[in-house]
């Protein structure tokens, strides 16, 4: 427990701390990934340059040190970071690095007086021990620990550009299916593995670890997920251009928080909706299977999808099936480059898609996310808050 001077010097000097917060986490970036290097195998380097992850992780500190009178309010997006850290098999013992570096990088930018780093340094191990707390119950579920073993057993596009291609990937053990080999059993339609790679260029030697969403929830003994080539991007240009059937890549167990509302299965009363761009699709088709098996077959259900064109579409047959189970579904497309419109305001009206009791699931680029998100905020009158709920392809704190 923090004495209450130390709890009121954090709050006083939290302002300072944010106004230089984006040269704080460069700084604390910079020195202990140079003097730190085995953890260039966690960090995504691609993040760093392109800015998106520096401010999350140090920026969280400084706004969990806000509700340092009652951090409990912070359990929920600890569970969320929690379930991302997980994925990554970030370790306890990485915590203290994280602490070290942060307070040196106060001292560095800032230059605060001894007393007022005594009282971060403390604070950030009460704020390290939570996360810490949480993280120990994930491990002590996750499916298989660390890092398991999984051959490519077959590779093919899933739409007709070839630009997102679906991998299928079984176990080399056994154990991590256990002997039925029934993969919906042992995951949430939703959740996404990590795939963990070692490209032989542009990763310095490293490996470079990254989520994708399981696509497919009917095959047993097979993890399915989907793969866009992303513009210059490290892994998806690996795992596209150079892995091959046969080979054999790492992933870490299912991890997330993005789940149907299981108490709505059977609600037909709640409809539900479904919007996704790109290789967004992925984790609501898990989801949209999840439905056709367990849930009401009469519940409406809307199905929005956008994509440059056509060709671009992904897992086109597989929504059309599964769509044609239920009896009260719609399909919408939309290819932006055959002006079709967009997702807007006057389209969710007329589409009827802020209806009060409605239950929403998007998932996309950060982009598409953010207009998307700040769309349905702007309805919060009509709509139900709760019942949304997204999983960007990037940094979930980065989302408005
Ligand atoms: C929860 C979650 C689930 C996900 N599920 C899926 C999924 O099902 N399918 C899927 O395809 N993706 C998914 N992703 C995204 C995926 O994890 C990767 O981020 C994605 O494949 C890009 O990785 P990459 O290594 O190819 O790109 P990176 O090398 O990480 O680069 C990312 C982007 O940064 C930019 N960039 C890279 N290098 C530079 C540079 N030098 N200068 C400027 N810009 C640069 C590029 O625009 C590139 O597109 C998911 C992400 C999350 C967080
Ligand atoms: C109290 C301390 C910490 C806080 C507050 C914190 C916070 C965060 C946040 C907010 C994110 C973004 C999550 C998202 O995607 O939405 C994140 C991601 C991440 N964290 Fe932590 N974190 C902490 C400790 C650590 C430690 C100790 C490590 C390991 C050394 C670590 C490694 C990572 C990695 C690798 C990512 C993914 C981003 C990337 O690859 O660039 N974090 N963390």
């Amino acid at each position: 427990m923090l004495s209450a001077s130390t709890r009121s010097i954090i709050k006083a000097t939290i302002p300072v701390l944010e106004q230089h917060g984006v040269e704080i986490t460069k700084n604390f970036y910079k020195n202990m990934l140079s003097e730190n290097p085995k953890l260039l195998d966690i960090f995504n380097k691609r993040n760093q340059m392109t800015g998106a992850q520096p401010t999350a992780l140090a920026m969280t500190v400084l706004a969990a040190a806000k509700h340092i009178d009652d951090l409990t309010v912070l359990l929920p997006q600890v569970t969320q970071i929690g379930y991302k850290h997980r994925a990554l098999q970030v370790q306890p013992e990485h915590y203290p690095i994280v602490g070290k570096y942060l307070i040196r990088s106060i001292k560095e930018i800032v230059n605060p007086p001894q007393e007022i780093l005594t009282a971060w340094k403390e604070a950030y191990q009460v704020i390290a021990d939570i996360f810490i707390g949480v993280e120990k119950d994930m491990y002590a579920k996750e499916l298989w620990k660390g890092w398991e073993k999984f051959t490519i057993i077959n590779k093919l596009s899933t739409n007709k550009s070839g630009s997102i291609v679906e991998f299928v990937v079984k176990p080399l053990s056994s154990k991590v299916f256990g002997n039925n080999g029934k993969s919906s059993k042992i995951f949430e339609p939703g959740q996404y593995i990590t795939v963990r790679t070692k490209p032989p260029t542009g990763n310095d030697g490293h490996y470079a670890l990254r989520h994708y969403s399981i696509c497919d929830i009917e095959t047993p003994g097979v993890f399915k997920f989907a793969v866009k080539l992303a513009d210059k991007g490290l892994v998806s240009h690996y795992l596209i251009d150079d892995v091959n059937v046969g080979d054999e890549i790492e992933l870490s167990a299912p991890s997330g928080d993005f789940s149907l509302d299981h108490s709505l299965l059977n609600k037909d009363e709640y409809p539900l909706i479904f919007m996704s761009s790109g290789s967004g699709a992925t984790p609501l088709i898990s989801m949209l299977q999840e439905q056709v098996m367990k849930g009401s077959p009469t519940r409406p259900i809307v199905w929005i999808q956008t994509n440059k064109s056509e060709l671009e579409q992904p897992f086109a047959e597989t929504i059309e099936r599964e769509l044609s189970k239920l009896k009260n579904s719609e399909n919408i497309q939309i290819y932006t480059n055959q002006n079709m419109g967009r997702i807007d305001a006057k389209f969710l009206e007329e589409k009827n898609i802020v209806r009060s009791k409605a239950d929403i699931y998007i998932c996309g680029s950060l982009s598409f996310m953010n207009d998307i998100i700040g769309l349905l905020e702007a309805e919060k009158e009509t709509h139900d808050y709760h019942r949304l709920h997204y999983e960007p392809f990037g940094p979930k704190m980065s989302i408005a």
